[in-house]
Parts: C-alpha cells; structure tokens; sequence
C-alpha cells in the first residue's frame, strides 16, 4: 500500500494552491506523438502547472516511433495547447516554463538500442532538475506493446537506481479475459502491482469521485442504501457521437468492451459497494473488486434473458434519403459487422445488500443526447392512503446522480399542488456543481498524474477488478459471438433498440429517461432559453404512454400541450388518412398550441406504442410568467419561425 493514501482524486478546485505539489519525476511518455498527449496529457500538465500543483523538479521525456527532434516536438505541442488547452485564459509565460522541460527521443519499441539512449537521457534529466530518480512511464500506446515496452525498459536497466518507478498503462486493459490475464501477466514479469497504474478516465471525473463522499459522508443515506428501501438502479450512458473515424479500433472492441466493461462498472462498483474501512487505497479497491466479484456471471440462458444489444443504422429523411450513414457504413467498418455500438442489460448483485435488486446498464452511440446518469429509484409509497382524493398515483422517489454534461445531483418527491384539493406533483431539489463551486476546468488527466506521483492508487484500477470486469462480460462475448444479431436495429439519433425497452417493461419497470437543457434546446422554441427556464420546462413535462393505433391529438381540438417522443413512432395524417410524415424518438410535435389557442391542424396517431413527454400551456405560461424576459424572445420565434402573431403580454397573462 501506498504512503501517502489520503488523496482520492480531489485535489481542490483548480485556482487553490493549498496543496502539495506532485512529486519531482521525469515523466516518459511512449506514444508521445499521439492524439492522447496532444489532447489530453499536455493540456492536463499545463493545468496542473497554472494552478501551482506541478512540481518544480519535473520534466518530461516523449518518445515515439515518429522520428522527430525535440524542437519539432516542441513546436507541434506549442500549435497544439492553443487548440486544446481547458482554461478560459491562455497563459503564455505558464506555459513557456513548461515546454521549456519537454524533450523527445524517437524509439520503436523494439528497438533495445533506443531505450539505451532513453535511459541515458533520463538520467541526464533527472541531474538537470532533481527528480530523485523518480520515473512515471506513461504507455500512451496500444496495450499490444506493452508487455515489449516493460521488458525493454527492464532490459535497459531502468528498474535499477534510486528513487520510485511507476508506470501508467492507457485502457483497454485487455480485450477479453484471457488477454486480460496475459497483459497483467507480462506486466507483472518485472514490475510489482503496487507499480502499475492502470487508468480509467471515468474516475477521474469529479461527479464520480463525489459518489464516495456523497455516499460515506452523509448521515441519512446510507442506511437506505439496500434492498429494503431500493426498487431498483439504472446506468446510462447515452453519446451523441458515432464511431467518430475510429472505426478501426471499435469494430474490434463494441459498446461492452468500450464502456461497460471499464468505466459503467467502476461506477457500478462505487454506488454498490459495502463501506471501506478507511479512504486508504487499498480499502476502497478492495471494497470495489469484491462487489464486482459478487455480479452473477450470466449463463448462456440468463444472457438471452437479460441483455440486448444494438447496432446503429442511418439517419434517413420522409424520403428515405440518407443523411448519416449507420454504423456498417463508417470507415473502417466492416459492412457486415456485428460489433454491438448499444447494449443494456440487467444485473444481478448476489450478496446481502442488494440480492433481488435490478441493477439495470444502458449504454450506445448516435443516440439522440450525451448524458451519462444514475437514477436510484426508491421503492414507492402505499397509495392506499390516497384513496379517495383526486391523487392519482404516486411517483417513486429518485435520487439522480448527473454525472455528465450536466453535472449534480437532484431528489425527486411528491408535493401538494397548492390549493384546495389534495393534488399531488412530483417535484424536486437540485444541487448543480456549477451553483456550489467553481466550475471544473479540468480534462480528468490532472489528478491521474498528480495522484500516481504522490502513489496513491485510488483513481486507478487494480488487477483483480479488471479481471472481475472481464468475469462478468465474458459470457456476453462469448454469446455474442454465438449467435451473431440481426443489425442494424436501431436508427441513428433515436433512443437505442427497442428491445432495451422491452428488457425493462417485463419486470414492470421503465427506464429513467433524464430531458436534458441540450435536448429541450432542439426545438426553435427553446433555442434561446437560459438554464433556469429549461430546468422549469423540464420539471413541467409529464410522462405519458400511449397504445399502438391510439390518437393523440385530433384534428379540430384546441390544443393545449406540445409532445416530446421519448420512445416510439407517430404518424402526422391528412382528412383522408393519408400519412404525411412519421415521427420518431427524439421528435417533437403540437408545439403551436403552446402559443395560440388554435385549432389543431392534422390528426397524430400512435404508429407503436410510445412514451411521451407533454408540456402543458398552463405549466408553459407559468413558466413564462416566472421569466418574463423571456416571453418576447419567444414571441419573436414564433414570428419568424412558424409565422404567428403572438402577444408575449398574453402568453404571460394566461398564467
Ligand atoms: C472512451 C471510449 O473510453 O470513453 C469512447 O473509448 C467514449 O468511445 C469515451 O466516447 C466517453 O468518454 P466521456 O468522458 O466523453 O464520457
């Protein structure tokens, strides 16, 4: 175990300088010419330099097969933070000191002669600013090189000489398990465990830190946090983004390797995990590696039964043009691939805690919104009470971590609906990051670097939680691969497969879906809305399901609400039952009735069963009446946008 074991990742908003510094090193980057550096390590060193956190006694070595000089090495860099950099400031002398400790040596990494001449620079680094013979190695490559890079490094004597020798290896740690057991194998040939830092940005993020504090340094939660008081747990991690160009890489590794397996289970082993001993390393990894080691491990049966996957297909218009390709059709793809970019499952974690407790994963790309949450959901009140009084139902209670873009955490409870009549709505708190604190300037690589100089392990994964990870994935894997899936199964910018959606109905269950500002801002309507008015307009939206072949609006109606498709098709139809168009996932309608009492103007049938927001003109108004400023702006829209004229002082006054 490590000395110094206190840090677990925060190490204060950036700007405070009551911290050490990192420990003096030399730090060599193999793969120093990548996108990884450019990206994110350099601009990581150059925070943690800003903020006062880097040691003085620090220099970094790059090394890369490119055969570059320092110099240019330098250049590329000083082209490079300008576009990178996280701060609203550039700064420029900060910055200078820093490139000033950048060198670079090109080596392959089978090349014994390089690392010869990597050790001697090292060395003569380490004179030139005191490191104290500390080294972090940096594997910024692909994990095939790896177990080449330690035994070049053991053969070029770097083991040997004071100071300390860490070495940070980028993900995937493995493709499956048995080369997950190889990697950790050929790594721990010639270094120790304690000397191996293996990363996954995820707990590097400050809302995935917080889980810990929020869980262990709050009085009133943690004797909830159980199968007597939890119904149930949901993971998501929807993207936006596609395979972005990478295809190459992900054909070969999938949602289940990219996510899952790594970041969605370390955020699964901090909200489940028994309480540690003490905020020490060891004792939180620990309590990790053995909660993933209480996760079933599917049969082939139970995989059928409770895990879905998907693949993306193209974005197409009414006409049936494409306007984004599917997955099959991205570089580098092969077009009949069966790599899964969407997968849900549910788990089951058999221990004390949480035995009987749906733990429920959902993660893809080309989805409609970026959100990654957890939503615990509280088991419900009696409604039985109730009985007799115009409440109609109860809302289970949530509490919902936002891990990201948005980043708080919210409680959802019900509350009378001031009046005379017992009327219940849910309603809730929030806590926003960006309210509390300064907000966060940080990529997630500053405290992988600077906790791996001071030796502590916390924000790193140990082997045995990888190995756990891969134990409950594999059997997916080999499944998969099996019984190869139908693909493509779902469209590009919708809600995944509907199958995910089905996975959860049958237990009676439906997922959380969590509207987002970004998502609210792809009407016209609310394109200029500030975070507050959003946030009012996302608590005001009421779910709604509907049945296959139901109408949802008729033509002829005053309307009173607008639609947000969460799931499922409608069809927009003429007098003659003509389909015009048909709406999907993510879709919007019937949004002029938020703006004039107007008869509406087609007819919208349910094509499937679908799960609806709706946004009602009463809940509308109020909201407009609360943000005044902007019932003009939204006038204006309506003006331009959907040519109609509306008195922004009646919209307000209807409230
Ligand atoms: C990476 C995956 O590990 O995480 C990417 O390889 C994914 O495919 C990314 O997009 C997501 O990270 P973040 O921080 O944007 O949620």
């Amino acid at each position: 175990m490590s000395a110094t074991t206190q840090v677990t990742g925060s190490i204060s908003a950036p700007g405070e300088t009551d911290n050490p510094t990192s420990n003096p090193c030399i730090m060599l980057i193999f793969g120093a010419s990548g996108d990884l550096t450019k990206r994110l390590l350099v601009p990581a060193m150059y925070n943690l330099a800003c903020d006062g956190l880097l040691s003085d006694n620090f220099a970094v070595l790059g090394s890369a097969m490119d055969k570059l000089t320092t110099e240019e090495w330098r250049a590329r860099m000083n082209e490079d933070i300008k576009k990178f950099h996280t701060r609203k400031e550039f700064d420029q002398a900060v910055w200078d000191k820093l490139v000033s400790r950048f060198h670079y040596i090109p080596a392959g990494f089978a090349d014994l002669d390089a690392f010869q001449t990597l050790k001697k620079k090292v060395a003569e680094l380490n004179e030139q600013h005191q490191a104290q013979g500390n080294v972090l190695f940096y594997f910024a490559t692909a994990p095939r090189f790896f177990g080449l890079i330690c035994d070049n490094l053991n053969k070029a004597g770097f083991r040997e000489g004071a100071g300390w020798k860490r070495i940070i290896v980028e993900k995937p740690f493995g493709t499956d398990l048995e080369s997950a057991l190889q990697l950790n194998k050929e790594i721990l040939v010639h270094w120790n465990e304690d000397q191996i830092y293996r990363v996954d940005h995820y707990l590097g993020k400050e809302t995935v830190q917080n889980l810990l504090t929020f869980r262990f340094s709050n009085g009133i939660f943690e004797p909830l946090w159980n199968k007597n008081y939890i119904d149930n747990i949901q993971f998501n991690v929807s993207e936006a983004v596609d395979a972005e160009g990478r295809g190459g890489y992900y054909d070969q590794s999938g949602v289940l390797r990219d996510m899952m397996q790594n970041h969605m289970f370390q955020m699964l082993a901090y909200l489940c995990m028994e309480p540690p001993g003490s905020f020490a390393s060891d004792s939180i990894r620990n309590e990790k590696a053995k909660l993933l080691q209480a996760v079933r491990a599917y049969t082939p049966e139970e995989v059928e039964k409770y895990v879905v996957r998907g693949q993306y297909g193209p974005q197409v218009d009414d006409t049936g043009k494409v306007l984004k390709p599917g997955y099959r059709q991205e570089k580098d793809v092969n077009p009949e691939s069966k790599t899964e970019t969407y997968a849900a499952a549910r788990l089951h974690i058999d221990n004390w805690r949480w035995e009987g407790v749906p733990i429920y994963l959902r993660s893809g790309k080309a989805l409609w919104k970026r959100g990654t949450e957890i939503v615990v959901e509280f088991k419900k009140a009696p409604e039985v009470l109730f009985r007799n009084t115009p409440c109609q139902g109860l809302g289970a209670n949530r509490l919902i971590f936002h891990i990201q873009p948005y980043q708080g955490i919210e409680i959802q409870f019900q509350a009378k609906i001031p009046g005379p009549l017992m009327k219940i709505q849910p309603v809730h708190m929030r806590f926003g990051y960006g309210d509390a604190f300064k907000a966060s300037r940080y990529t997630g690589y500053e405290v992988m670097i600077y906790s791996c100089s001071l030796g502590d392990g916390t924000l790193f994964s140990r082997g045995d939680l990888v190995e756990a990870a891969w134990r409950i994935a594999q059997p997916l894997l080999d499944s998969w691969k099996a019984n190869p899936a139908d693909f493509p199964n779902y469209a590009r910018s919708s809600w995944g497969p509907k199958a995910a959606a089905e996975l959860i109905k049958r237990d009676g269950r439906r997922w959380h879906e969590v509207v987002t500002e970004e998502v609210l801002k792809q009407v016209d309507l609310f394109k200029n809305g500030d975070m507050l008015f959003l946030s009012q307009v996302i608590m005001a939206l009421k779910p709604m399901q509907t049945a296959k072949g139901e109408t949802i609006i008729k033509k002829g109606d005053l309307g009173q609400e607008m639609y947000l498709i969460a799931r499922g098709e409608v069809e927009i139809l003429d007098d003659s039952g003509k389909v015009i168009k048909t709406l999907k996932d993510g879709d919007f309608f019937g949004e002029i009735a938020l703006l004039m009492s107007t008869p509406r103007t087609a007819n919208v049938r349910c094509k499937s069963s679908c799960d609806l927001f709706v946004l009602g003109k009463a809940d509308f108004c109020r909201i407009l009446h609360d943000h005044q400023q902007f019932a003009e702006g939204v006038a204006k829209i309506a003006r331009e946008r959907y040519n109609l004229k509306v008195n922004a002082s009646n919209l307000i006054a209807n409230a």
